[in-house]
């Protein structure tokens, strides 16, 4: 459930059997820690340790790292450029490690964040709130089977950031798969001419969502399937695989966050991935 690595280093080369080691951890299902890792900030980067910075209505700030363009962020000027520019600089370090550390060619680099708010006290309807166990889906991304992996980093000044991760995907799928209602097909062509989504939604993208909401209305499920709770203590990072691991952020601040996108087609075990699981469990083809 949870492999630790011993890295030091941002950048590699790295041993061997340390990356057999992460490969296999990670496309089995753990959450790979790397307690001795830490994202340094500058003494003037730290200021952006503040709630404030946030324009406070969507969870996170996003960077995109192609065009530079940040959003929700309160700052402007000059400090909107620099928190821009500790976002970049953890983006290309964490895109960097991934590079090194796995065997993928082609990850593909998406939205960096940063989440300066305390997990624990925001107030969010249930389909939004990260506090209930959940695999991430994106309503208005189809991913069409690729994946969706994602490094952290705790660079809170103390104190650690609280998950808790459930059980094995699998075991979720099989229990959630009868529960899911058909997809009525003119949906994701409609959504699509609508701009509500980028592109067509696929099966997959319809059945992840109906699974990402479904398990967070389920209070019986949040309170009784197997869970453990994982503390990543500031000056820590992690990498996983959120659209197969149910996972759910119960406190903590000061997180920052690189999600990279992934054909299934490189991985090392395809039939891991969430496609393969619930096309083997529904069979029929869902992209
Ligand atoms: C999530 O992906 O559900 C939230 C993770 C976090 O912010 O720690
Ligand atoms: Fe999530």
């Amino acid at each position: 459930m949870l492999e630790r690595l011993a890295l030091e280093n941002w950048s590699g080369p790295y041993d061997a059997g340390l990356k057999a080691r992460a490969l296999s951890a990670l496309e089995s299902g753990a959450v790979l820690f790397f307690p001795n890792l830490a994202f340094v900030l500058s003494d003037a980067e730290k200021r952006f340790l503040d709630a404030s910075v946030s324009d406070g209505k969507a969870k996170n700030i996003s960077l995109d790292h192609t065009t530079g363009t940040m959003q929700a962020s309160a700052l402007t000027g000059e400090a909107a450029r620099e928190l821009a520019a500790m976002m970049e600089r953890f983006g290309s370090q964490a895109a960097g490690l991934v590079q090194e550390l796995l065997p993928y060619r082609n990850v593909e680099r998406a939205r960096t964040s940063f989440r300066p708010v305390q997990v624990k006290d925001r107030h969010y309807s249930k389909i939004s709130d990260d506090r209930l166990l959940h695999i991430d889906a994106f309503p208005s991304r189809p991913m069409r089977g690729r994946r969706i992996l994602r490094f952290f980093a705790n660079v809170a000044p103390h104190g650690a950031r609280h998950w808790q991760v459930g059980e094995p995907f699998e075991d979720f799928a099989r229990a959630f798969l009868p529960r899911v209602g058909p997809h009525p097909p003119g949906k994701s062509w409609l959504y699509d001419k609508l701009g509500v989504t980028r592109g067509r939604r696929s099966l997959y993208d319809e059945l992840m969502l109906s699974l990402h909401d479904t398990s967070k209305l389920d209070d019986d499920f949040q309170k009784n399937s197997p869970h453990q709770r994982i503390e990543f203590p500031a000056g820590s990072c992690w990498l996983v695989f959120t659209d197969q691991v149910l996972h759910a952020a119960l406190g903590g601040e000061f997180a920052l966050e690189q999600t990279f996108h992934l054909d299934v087609s490189e991985m090392g075990e395809p039939a891991r991935s969430p496609v393969k699981v619930l096309e083997r469990l529904s069979g029929r083809s869902l992209v």
